[in-house]
């Protein structure tokens, strides 16, 4: 069992790749509080995981401080010690609009989800790491993170920043014994696509361009993120790793 008395939170853990992170952190072991500000989608979680072994859930919007908070203090209270070994900041939106038509509030709007909320939450969970030793914190980049996709513009750009928020962070906070560092994916077939109005070309021009020739699972998403959080990647802080079938070696 690679997590093995771990602690960890997972944010957006309500989602397609989120409550697979949870399952499979579980599985090796861990205590996951999996968060999300769907209850519906947390009780969904709940059920289909209570059998596995210790998860508790806690409903909070990552963008809003003081529900951050809450989930902090919560994490205390139901972990030993109140350690927080591990944080996967998930959470994330991908609304479809082309630059041009972006208005300010869609904007925002994904900024505030992926971006600042990555943010608050790293900064609440690493002054806990800080003062118990260390951890990791491992946020969820996107391929588009690094190459642009049309369509994508708050998206593309929120991600982006993920990479140089975990960076700075790894830069700061590895004198803590914290290590940080983002998961880029590219293909991975989920609910995500269909939501976010992704014409259907495109989905299909997505599967050619990969030299896998299929898209992703969330089961090898949810491997990288064991992988980045147990001990096996020790040394391995502020980088970024590509999970996409190697779709954008040849973009
Ligand atoms: N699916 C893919 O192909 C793919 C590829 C690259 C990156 N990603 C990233 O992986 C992550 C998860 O994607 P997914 O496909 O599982 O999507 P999903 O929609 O199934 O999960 C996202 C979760 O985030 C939650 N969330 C949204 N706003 C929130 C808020 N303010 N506070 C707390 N929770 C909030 C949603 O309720 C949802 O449960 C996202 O960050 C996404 O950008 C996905």
């Amino acid at each position: 069992m690679e997590l093995k008395n771990k602690n960890a939170i997972i944010t957006g853990g309500g989602g397609a790749i989120g409550s697979e992170i949870a399952k499979r952190f579980l599985e090796e072991g861990a205590r996951v509080i999996v968060t999300d500000n769907n209850q519906k989608a947390l009780d969904g979680v709940y059920d289909k995981l209570k059998g596995m072994g210790e998860i508790f859930t806690k409903s909070a919007d990552v963008t809003d401080e003081s529900s951050v908070l809450d989930l902090v203090n919560f994490a205390e209270k139901q972990f030993s010690g109140g350690r927080i070994d591990i944080l996967a900041n998930v959470a994330g939106i991908a609304p479809f609009k082309h630059f041009i038509d972006t208005d300010i509030e869609s904007f925002q709007k994904v900024m505030d989800i992926n971006l600042k909320g990555t943010f608050l939450v790293s900064r609440m969970v690493s002054k806990k790491m800080i003062s118990s030793g260390g951890g990791s914190i491992i946020n969820m980049s996107s391929t588009n993170g690094i190459l642009a996709e049309e369509g994508l513009t708050g998206y593309n750009a929120s991600k982006a920043a993920i990479i140089l928020l975990s960076k700075t962070m790894a830069l700061e906070l590895g004198k803590y014994g914290i290590r940080a560092n983002s998961v880029c994916p590219g293909w991975i077939r989920t609910e995500l696509q269909d939501k976010s109005g992704l014409p259907r070309e495109m989905i299909d021009n997505y599967i050619k361009k990969i030299p896998l020739g299929r898209s992703g699972k969330t089961s090898e998403v949810a491997d990288l993120f064991v992988f980045l959080a147990s001990d096996r990647s020790s040394f391995i802080t502020g980088t970024e790793i590509v999970i996409d079938g190697g779709q954008i070696c040849q973009e």
